[in-house]
């Protein structure tokens, strides 16, 4: 089977009723990112941190997968799909896809802040002040920080490489490194970008766009695939 990768950001949950970040009426019109998605926030104000994420959380049990997820896990049958998401929400695995790294973290998931490879999963919406690891220490979000490195970038970039088909789908490619995958895609590869708006591509060579939403963009893809 050949190989497709797919680079996904916060568009593809969009139509799941998920705000994305940066158009108008996103996430960070209302939040200062600065106030609640940074290490120098969490040592400020952890509350107002574990609030903002507890928000998220509450609203993702409260949303399901649409027709761009599950497009996406449809084209296991004819491709090996790996998805990279920037995405915090697991709704690419409620689809049924087998294959999802999360390069920003997991909402249902909170880790320790003495040592990070402590993860739980956290139990319901909301993680609070005073739940600790094993060791004592307090749980943060399981996300990664502005500021903070992102561990499974080497491995993205491997998969990125990888690639015959690369797919990026509803991210305005504003976040490095994440933004940076396209270029590991091998020369070889095509690439292919899904967006009902303009994104400026970081890169010199074809992208074949289809600008629309995620859902009917996937439906377009995968005819123009098989
Ligand atoms: P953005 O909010 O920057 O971009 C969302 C993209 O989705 C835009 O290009 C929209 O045009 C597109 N879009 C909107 N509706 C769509 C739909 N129905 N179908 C397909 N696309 C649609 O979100 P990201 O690029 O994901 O990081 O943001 C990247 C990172 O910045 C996030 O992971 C998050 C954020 O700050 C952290 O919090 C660490």
């Amino acid at each position: 089977m050949k190989k497709l990768v797919v680079l996904s950001g916060a568009g593809i949950s969009a139509e799941s009723g998920i705000r994305t970040f940066r158009e108008s009426g996103g996430l960070w019109e209302e939040h200062d990112v600065l106030d609640v998605a940074t290490p120098m926030a969490w040592a400020k104000d952890p509350e107002m941190v574990l609030r903002f994420y507890n928000e998220r959380r509450k609203q993702l049990l409260e949303c399901e997968p649409n027709n761009g997820h599950t497009g996406l896990a449809a084209l296991e049958k004819y491709f090996d799909v790996q998805i990279i998401t920037q995405n915090v929400d697991d709704l690419h695995e409620r689809a049924g896809s087998s294959k999802v790294l999360h390069l920003h973290g997991e909402l249902k998931m909170a880790r320790s802040t003495a040592d990070p490879m402590m993860r739980y999963e956290v139990d319901g919406w909301e993680l609070k002040m005073g739940e600790v690891c094993e060791k004592g220490s307090q749980l943060r979000p399981d996300i990664v920080w502005f500021g903070e490195a992102v561990p499974a970038m080497e491995e993205a970039m491997h998969l990125a490489s990888t690639a015959d088909i690369f797919v990026v789908v509803g991210t305005s490619l504003n976040v490095y490194p994440a933004a940076g995958l396209i270029e590991y895609a091998p020369a070889k590869a095509s690439l292919w970008l899904i967006d009902p708006n303009d994104v400026e591509i970081p890169i010199n060579r074809h992208v074949e766009v289809i600008k629309e939403k995620a859902g009917k963009g996937l439906d377009i893809l995968t005819r123009k695939l098989l």
